[in-house]
């Protein structure tokens, strides 16, 4: 069912709540933000907001301090950024709820931005603690999602209030949808599909739900050594994440659905301690003292030729431990290739999007999401609750 958007309803002269996904990573020692994308991609609705004279009052999580104040986890610097980037003035307020967050937000006058502090500072945000959705909801008159990268969360800010505000869905989060929506309706084909990253639990749904729509499934990063193992290679001191029985019912279904699965055919590989003395070796061959680190040269070609043919590449997690030098190639290379084949081409959010934004690639993908976690359980087939809360189209 098609949901409103801001288009749909009338903003001017109201207080507008709007969840936007502000959780920005941040440099460890010097707490700059690192990668400011998606305060960028919020900006369209803002904009649509202030141009059509609403009171903005945009609410975030950061981190997540699990109901704790950590200064480190504030949005000051957020408001500060988005100050720069919208060249207006952003107000910012020390909590999200309370009677004097109330004052402040009545006082807004039309195009007037508020920033509130993060959401996961009270524990009932994550809890979807109905008193704690009222309190948020008291601050708007109207409710806008505009934070894709939440949505799969049953929170107080994205389910909860929805039920107390007329709720519709921000200009970021229907460009999601439809950008998602569009790979999983009518994929040009030949359709690939790159997974990497530890995690293989997070990725079955979308496996399963996809099959009928892909052509190949290219696996790397942490979830490969857990593929292999259960191919019958010994993967030495590599962690395996999920189950090996998982892998193979997953191998196995791609058979039963005439999709081809690619795993890697070499790897390289390093000491566990301190990633030395690494090297690169076939499948067959890996040592039983190291661990896998990334995918190997062999492996880079394949997958390269593989890319080459494809009409429609979905891609999500990285090809091995990038954060480490000697293991980043197999990612990077991935990036590199994906930004200049012609297809449409849809980065699945998270840390994959902060490395192609990283490589200034970002610009070449059809689509960079926002949000890794929510487009995985989207494309997986499941409901989403910042979804499913908003208004439908036709009501
Ligand atoms: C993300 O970074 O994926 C979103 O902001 C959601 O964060 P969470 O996984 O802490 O809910």
């Amino acid at each position: 069912m098609e949901k409103k958007t801001i288009r749909d309803i009338a903003v001017s002269g109201k207080r507008v709540l709007t969840r936007v996904d502000f959780n920005v990573p941040l440099d460890e020692n010097s707490g700059q933000i690192t990668d400011d994308s998606r305060i960028k991609a919020a900006v369209p609705t803002i904009d649509y907001l202030i141009e059509h004279g609403a009171q903005v009052i945009l609410c975030s999580h950061m981190g997540r301090p699990k109901g704790r104040i950590i200064p480190s986890m504030s949005l000051k610097s957020v408001a500060e950024r988005l100050s720069r980037i919208l060249r207006q003035q952003v107000l910012f307020a020390n909590d999200c709820i309370g009677p004097e967050i109330e004052a402040m937000a009545e006082q807004l006058k039309n195009g007037d931005v508020l920033l509130l502090e993060n959401l996961r500072f009270h524990m009932g945000e994550e809890k979807n603690d109905p008193a704690f959705a009222k309190a948020l909801a008291r601050l708007g008159q109207l409710y806008v999602d505009d934070a894709f990268g939440t949505v799969h969360r049953s929170h107080a800010s994205i389910a909860g209030v929805a039920e107390y505000l007329p709720s519709t869905a921000g200009l970021l989060l229907e460009k999601e949808l439809h950008s998602l929506c569009k790979i999983l309706r009518e994929p040009a084909r030949p359709f690939g599909l790159l997974l990497g990253g530890a995690k293989i639990s997070d990725k079955v749904a979308l496996i399963e739900n996809i099959l009928t729509k892909v052509d190949f499934i290219m696996i790397g990063g942490g979830m490969a050594a857990t593929f292999l193992k259960a191919k019958g290679f010994e993967v030495g001191k590599s962690l395996l994440e999920g189950s090996t029985e998982t892998a193979s019912y997953l191998i196995d279904k791609a058979e039963k659905n005439h999709v081809k699965l690619f795993l890697p055919e070499d790897v390289v590989v390093a000491d566990t301690s301190d990633n030395s003395n690494w090297e690169t070796v076939s499948i067959r061959n890996i040592p039983p003292d190291k661990r896998i680190g990334d995918i190997g040269a062999l492996t880079i070609s394949r997958f390269t030729r593989i890319l080459e043919r494809c009409k429609t590449v979905f891609w999500n997690g990285p090809m091995g431990i990038y954060e480490v030098p000697q293991f980043s190639e197999g990612t990077r290379a991935m990036a590199r290739i994906i930004s200049s084949i012609n297809a449409t081409t849809i980065i699945g959010g998270g840390s994959t999007a902060e490395i192609v934004t990283g490589m200034h690639l970002n610009g070449r993908m059809t689509f960079v999401s926002t949000g890794g976690g929510a487009a995985l359980k989207f494309l997986g087939g499941e409901t989403l609750p910042g979804v499913a809360a908003l208004l439908d189209k036709k009501a």
